[in-house]
């Protein structure tokens, strides 16, 4: 086993049968960059994602469509993959939880558990409907509210009053399917024994400091309030069986077996790349770190680590970092009112991948719930993007290409002011980095965008562009040309992980593809040692009207 540090990043896994809008989407997305940043560390990184494909739905929209829940899952997993690819979001590996790994995984761990006396079995009372023939999920079932009588109450909650519902206290409850009554039947059901795990949890959640906010808030408040065992089996056939007997007819609960799916996943990627996936969830050196929303928040650090505990096997997270919601014009996003930007839409191949990686970045609900609005993307292109990086870039090239070759100077030469240039960037890379490692990407990309506030305002005080006819000014421009390309050399590296394409395009004037990975390693501000060839560019973006 090798023994340098690692770590496994993974976004959370979406559910198969939704195709992710903006909103679903800042996980994968703040994943994404963040993992590029551990790559400019020249980190040992292995970044994993994949598609949670068990549950109701997935049975629901496979019969609405026809089709087997197999090809289903794999018509839609292929669509996923073609998303993620679009918008350069890049996964080592894009697994998914129907996987023999995962199947096999989650019945060895839950096997142990049951053993260990961690899962007991109970009595239930479920809704069935006679006329579909199946037990109805919370979320199959409507009603009349028992507590403030509004209609059309879901089977878990009243929208209106709130008030948590267990589906058979409904008033006239119908099936959501067919519209029929449903019957109440006595079923057994197995149970995680989460408040033996009580103790345990609150000492990991206090110990770990990388735990902050929601992170650390939410599960000790659960914690503190009395944990509720939690049931892990449901009534359908697709899933992962349940292997006990008097249990055939049933699958897990899909929150049991979608978590251990980031290291059946890990197993997939390893194994067919000579790689070991104990490297990453047994060797004490990796740092798993889960990216998801907020709602996400309770299942990573309550159902997730009890598992991992009990079952002692694998690692627990190290961190855990989850997002606020992303709002569309003021209002939530909906599929069903039609309402926001879904990842499959026409609209989005208008754009470069990059411009709406850059648009999400600047909005990133991180710190709390943000909106996507056309007239702010407009806005943050045409004024932070393109007038000020962009326009930065396009300046630089236009004079530098008229030039020609420019030598590059040593530290000695450049001038007191450019001296403190160079302090500013650097104490602007670390704030970079420390936003980074804090989950605050929005905040990283603003430091990012500084440098070239910096570069911008060098620029136009040298008047590089008036010094390109006279001959005798020659050295001079040679020298504001090569301070100018350090400038954008530092920005363009720090912005790489957020617009990886056009940075890439800039970069590749510095530096191979394979050397951008570990570029910052220092975390140091990057100097130029080679001579400059700087290309014709065309600007890089076009403004957005
Ligand atoms: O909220 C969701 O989309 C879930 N499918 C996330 C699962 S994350 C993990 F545990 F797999
Ligand atoms: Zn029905």
């Amino acid at each position: 086993m090798q023994n340098s540090k690692k770590y496994l990043v993974t976004s959370a896994l979406p559910y198969i049968n939704n195709i992710p809008h903006l909103g679903n989407f800042i996980p994968l997305l703040r994943s994404d960059i963040f993992v590029r940043i551990l790559k400019l560390q020249g980190r040992d990184v292995l970044y994993i994602c994949g598609t949670d494909e068990s549950g109701t739905r997935t049975e629901i929209e496979a019969q609405k469509q026809n089709l087997s829940e197999e090809e289903y899952c794999k018509i839609m997993h292929k669509k996923f993959k073609e998303i993620i690819d679009w918008f350069d979001i890049d996964v080592d590996f894009f697994g998914r939880t129907s996987s023999q790994s995962n199947h096999q995984l989650t019945k060895e761990i839950f096997l142990d558990l049951y053993k260990q006396g961690f899962i007991f079995e109970k009595q239930l009372q479920i809704l069935y409907c006679p006329n579909c023939r199946r037990y109805l999920p919370d979320s199959y079932v409507s009603g009349i509210c028992p507590f403030c009588k509004s209609k059309d109450a879901k089977g878990d909650q009243c929208d209106k009053c709130s008030k948590f519902i267990h589906p058979t206290e409904l008033i006239n409850p119908k099936c959501k399917i067919c519209g029929s009554k449903p019957i109440i039947k006595k079923d057994k059901h197995l149970f995680l024994d989460l408040p033996k795990f009580s103790k345990k949890l609150e000492k990991y959640i206090n110990e770990n400091k990388n735990f902050k906010a929601i992170e650390r808030n939410l599960p000790l408040a659960w914690i503190k309030k009395g944990l509720e065992p939690r049931c892990i089996s449901r009534n359908l056939k697709w899933g992962i069986k349940i292997p006990l007997s008097g249990y055939e007819n049933k699958v897990f609960y899909v929150w049991f077996d979608a978590p251990i799916g980031y290291i059946a996943a890990t197993k997939d990627f390893c194994d067919k790349n000579d790689l070991d996936y104990k490297d990453y969830w047994q060797n004490k050196n990796t740092d798993i770190i889960h990216f998801m929303g907020k709602d996400n928040v309770p299942f990573h650090t309550i159902i997730w680590p009890a598992e991992l505990m009990a079952n002692k096997k694998y690692n627990l997270p190290s961190r855990i970092y989850s997002n606020e919601f992303l709002n569309f014009e003021g209002g939530k996003f909906s599929k069903s009112l039609n309402k926001g930007i879904f990842c499959n839409d026409k609209i989005i191949k208008k754009y470069y991948p990059d411009i709406w990686r850059f648009y999400l970045s600047s909005i990133l609900p991180e710190s709390k719930d943000s909106d996507f609005e056309w007239n702010d993307l407009k806005e943050k292109i045409n004024n932070s993007l393109i007038a000020n990086y962009g326009n930065f870039e396009y300046r630089i090239m236009s004079v530098a290409n008229k030039f020609g070759e420019i030598k590059p100077i040593s530290f000695d030469k450049l001038t007191n002011n450019e001296k403190k240039i160079i302090d500013k960037i650097q104490i602007i890379i670390n704030d970079y980095f420390k936003c980074a490692w804090n989950g605050n990407l929005k905040d990283a990309l603003n430091s990012a965008l500084s440098i070239s506030d910096i570069g911008n305002k060098y620029f136009q005080k040298n008047k590089a562009w008036e010094l390109i006819n006279s001959d005798d000014k020659k050295n001079k421009l040679e020298h504001i040309l090569f301070f100018s390309f350090v400038i954008l050399l530092n920005c363009t590296i720090l912005l790489h992980p957020f617009i990886p394409k056009k940075t890439k395009q800039i970069l590749s004037i510095f530096i191979d593809d394979f050397k951008i990975n570990k570029s910052m390693k220092e975390r140091k501000i990057l100097m130029i040692n080679n001579n400059i060839n700087a290309k014709k560019t065309k600007p890089l973006f076009k403004k957005i009207e």
